[in-house]
């Protein structure tokens, strides 16, 4: 039995992976909703169960209550399992998440979200790239390994979480205790929790962005009150509030808060020349984005702006009238979110410091008597790896093995905030393999996975594993 006996596998079953893919992506496993919770935990037993069925050793830890809107919902469970401990094998850790993105068909999906619908190659449906095929990618890869007799090349650590778009509440501390225990033994990690750059080529990543994000709270009158009555005599949350929403950054991107880009890293000209290389183009923006605004012209600035400088996104206001047809409301309380990215070296004491002086000093011309509050409500640091780290050469091993082709290296703007944490608190090397390609649309309408990249991407989770097996451990 060899690796090449496993990618025929692999094909030969395409329609079983496919039929695996479209039972996860019908539990409806969103986190940020508290309606869907029940979901989330079911989501979770179902893959410690799945996780038991292979054989795995697994534990189901629960990290405690959530308060959302008042009320107290459990957090969804954080299941970890470990596949063989053979002293003789090196032992990857593989993190993915569970949870998703809310989807609604209103929002303007052509088919409903939690159910997998294949059409001209691609499986539509919510999670299907992010995250839901990834984790079942190694779930097939393991199965696979197991009906073909064939040893599995490294022991495996798993590590699944549900809070992921919400922010990883309650991981850390779950990481943090299991340091010297689940996670032992553990020599590298692995995440398959990005996308390619671009439509074609596969790609290792090595750096993420942080974030910083932020509500700018206005209060005024009692209680909402009528424009007709008393427009003109009171000052309005919503104007003070758009108005200091309209002073963050300008429709060009650039940031306004004095202070913010002196932080940012000094671009050398050793990384500028990497940005020269990368199989990217101005059209594979366009098809992610599905139209041609684009700020820069040029792939090198269109990268570094992802990936390398700050970048500041209004997100919502709370309390704003939003519905069809006209009310004449003053809104009484509104809050403004808004989240900056951050780089290296970026800190996230310095961020909250400089965003809450600013915004409070535009506050103070208004010469509003409405109150405000502005204040950071989560926060995660940028990350960065070693791309030349022998987990890194394994991936890219496995790579040239399934694609026939080097992979290209990148950064992204996105966060994944555990992959700070494992390389902080259990100081290895994490690498980011990713399966989807870049219009995969994840957190938008019409989400997919490519049937090629989740097939090619099992044998790639396969391929990895093999290859870390043979290469040389040089820490
Ligand atoms: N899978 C994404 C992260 C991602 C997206 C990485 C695109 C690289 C490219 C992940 O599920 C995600 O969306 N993370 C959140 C984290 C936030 C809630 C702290 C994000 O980046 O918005
Ligand atoms: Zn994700």
């Amino acid at each position: 039995m060899t690796l090449q006996n496993f990618f025929e596998y692999i094909d030969q079953h395409k329609g079983d992976c496919i039929k695996r893919l479209a039972e996860i992506v019908a539990i409806p496993s969103v986190s940020a909703e508290v309606g869907k919770r029940e979901d989330v935990i079911r989501m979770g037993v179902w893959i410690k169960t799945e996780l038991e069925r292979l054989g795995a050793e697994t534990k189901r830890v629960d990290p405690g209550m959530q308060t959302i809107d008042g009320q107290e919902i459990p957090y969804p469970p954080v299941i970890l399992g470990s596949l063989g401990n053979d002293p003789n094998k090196k032992t990857v850790l593989v993190y993915g998440h569970y949870d998703v993105q809310p989807a609604l068909q209103a929002d303007g999906w052509s088919t409903d979200p939690f159910t997998l619908t294949e059409k001209d190659g691609r499986l539509y449906g919510r999670g299907s790239t992010d995250d839901k095929g990834p984790v079942l990618g190694w779930f097939l890869m393991i199965d696979a390994h197991q009906k073909l007799g064939l040893e599995l090349p490294v022991n495996i650590k798993l590590c699944f979480e549900g809070m992921e778009e919400s922010g990883s509440e309650g991981l850390d501390e779950v990481i943090e205790q299991e340091a010297g225990g689940w996670f032992k033994d553990v020599d590298c990690v692995c995440i398959s929790d990005n996308y390619w750059l671009g439509r074609n080529k596969p790609c290792l990543t090595y750096g993420l962005r942080g974030v910083s994000y932020f509500r700018i709270v206005v209060t005024g009158p009692g209680a909402d009150l009528h424009s007709g009555v008393f427009g003109g005599a009171v000052h309005e949350p919503m104007t003070d509030l758009v108005h200091l929403m309209s002073k963050l950054v300008t429709p060009q991107g650039r940031i306004l808060i004095p202070g913010l880009m002196d932080e940012v890293a000094a671009l050398t000209e050793e990384e500028k020349a990497t940005y020269e290389t990368l199989d990217f183009s101005v059209e594979d923006l366009q098809s992610s984005i599905g139209a041609k605004n684009n700020i820069h012209q040029d792939v090198p600035s269109i990268l570094m702006a992802r990936w390398r400088y700050p970048s500041l996104s209004l997100h919502g206001i709370e309390g704003a009238f939003y519905s069809p047809g006209q009310k004449t409301v003053i809104p009484a309380k509104v809050s403004g979110k808004f989240s900056i990215r951050t780089v290296p070296h970026m800190t996230v004491d310095k961020v909250t410091e400089l965003v809450c002086e600013y915004v409070k000093k535009e506050f103070s011309k208004l010469g509003s008597k409405n109150q405000l509050l502005v204040e950071c409500m989560h926060a995660g640091r940028p990350w960065m790896s070693s791309p030349n780290h022998w987990n890194y050469v394994a991936g890219a091993q496995a790579v040239k093995k399934v694609f026939g082709v080097e992979p290209d290296l990148t950064r992204e703007g996105c966060s994944i905030p555990v992959t700070l944490t494992f390389q902080e608190v259990l100081n290895k090397n994490v690498l980011l393999l990713p399966v989807g390609a870049c219009d995969d649309g994840a957190h938008s309408i019409n989400e997919k996975l490519n049937v090629t990249n989740y097939i090619e991407g099992i044998k790639l989770l396969g391929a990895y594993c093999h290859e870390l097996a043979t290469v040389e451990k040089t820490d």
